[in-house]
């Protein structure tokens, strides 16, 4: 069954995206989470709609990263904002619920914003293992990581780290336990939430280990300075994919990646 997942999913993702070895992971036996309809709008997780004007704002963004996916082979994309409160953590939840709508195609999303957390509490979660007992090796992939429908794996907690985050983020066991949930998770792409780049360093850190990344600027939470030195950060160190502008009060051509409330 999974096997045959794999082929189809491929196909669609592209010739260029590698196997995932011997042993796939088995998604079914993953913990399912069920969450009411209500809390997940009331988390602005809107990308489920198939007529909400942001659920298909969603779908274009969703269609040009799985475009560049397939033409670069990246399997992992951090999303990070200049500062706190720009939307990144809705951005990164309702652009994996929105690439799951392909039914074929396997997603993860996997909280790293240590020390402000809030994927799990977007999808009702209440794990048993913080993130970082994860980065330290101390449970599996299938102890930490539900499943959200058939194709999302969600892996994230609500517990938050205190001033040891950057050494947790950047520590040799999260790298090595990151890896893992590359090669061994068997997910098509792999969505980060990661901290904000310009309140610390933990995001920095963490940039080597993605594929590629993507900005989110909150309209009226970002300056022009801040976003200017993100981009030329992020464009240095990684991929960088695109910038999305959220919380913008005016209406925009479909085609640019703006995202209204
Ligand atoms: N397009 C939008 N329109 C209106 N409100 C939004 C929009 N996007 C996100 N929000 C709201 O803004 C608040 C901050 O969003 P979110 O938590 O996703 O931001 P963040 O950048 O991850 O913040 P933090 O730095 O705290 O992690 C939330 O209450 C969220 O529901
Ligand atoms: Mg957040």
């Amino acid at each position: 069954m999974i096997s045959e997942y794999r082929t189809s999913s491929r196909t669609e993702l592209g010739a260029q995206i590698t196997p995932l070895g011997n042993n796939p992971f088995s998604w079914p036996k993953l913990e399912p989470l069920t969450v009411e309809a209500k809390w997940l709008e009331k988390q602005r997780l809107v990308s489920f709609s198939r007529h909400n004007p942001a659920a298909v704002s969603f779908d274009i963004l969703r269609t040009k990263v799985l475009r560049s996916a397939r033409e670069n082979n990246w399997r992992s994309l951090g999303i990070t904002a200049p500062t706190s409160g720009s939307g990144k953590s809705t951005i990164a939840a309702n652009l994996a619920i929105s690439l799951t709508k392909h039914e074929k195609i396997k997603v993860g999303l996997v909280d790293l914003d240590l020390r402000r957390p809030r994927i799990a509490e977007m999808f009702a979660h209440s794990g048993r293992y913080s993130t970082e007992e994860f980065l330290h090796g101390e449970c599996l992939i299938e102890d930490f990581f539900v499943r959200f429908g058939d194709n999302l794996a969600i892996g994230a907690s609500q517990h938050a780290s205190g001033s040891n985050a950057a050494e947790v983020l950047h520590g040799q066991s999260a790298g090595q336990v990151l890896k893992r949930v590359q090669e061994e998770l068997g997910a098509d792409i792999v969505i980060y939430n990661l901290p904000a780049l310009l309140v610390g360093d933990d995001c920095i850190g963490l940039l080597p280990r993605m594929e590629a990344t993507m900005l989110v600027v909150g309209a009226e939470a970002s300056t022009v300075a801040d976003i200017d030195v993100c981009e030329r950060e992020l464009e240095t160190r990684t991929n960088l994919l695109g910038v999305v502008l959220n919380k913008c009060r005016y209406k925009a051509d479909q085609n640019n990646n703006f995202l209204g409330t």
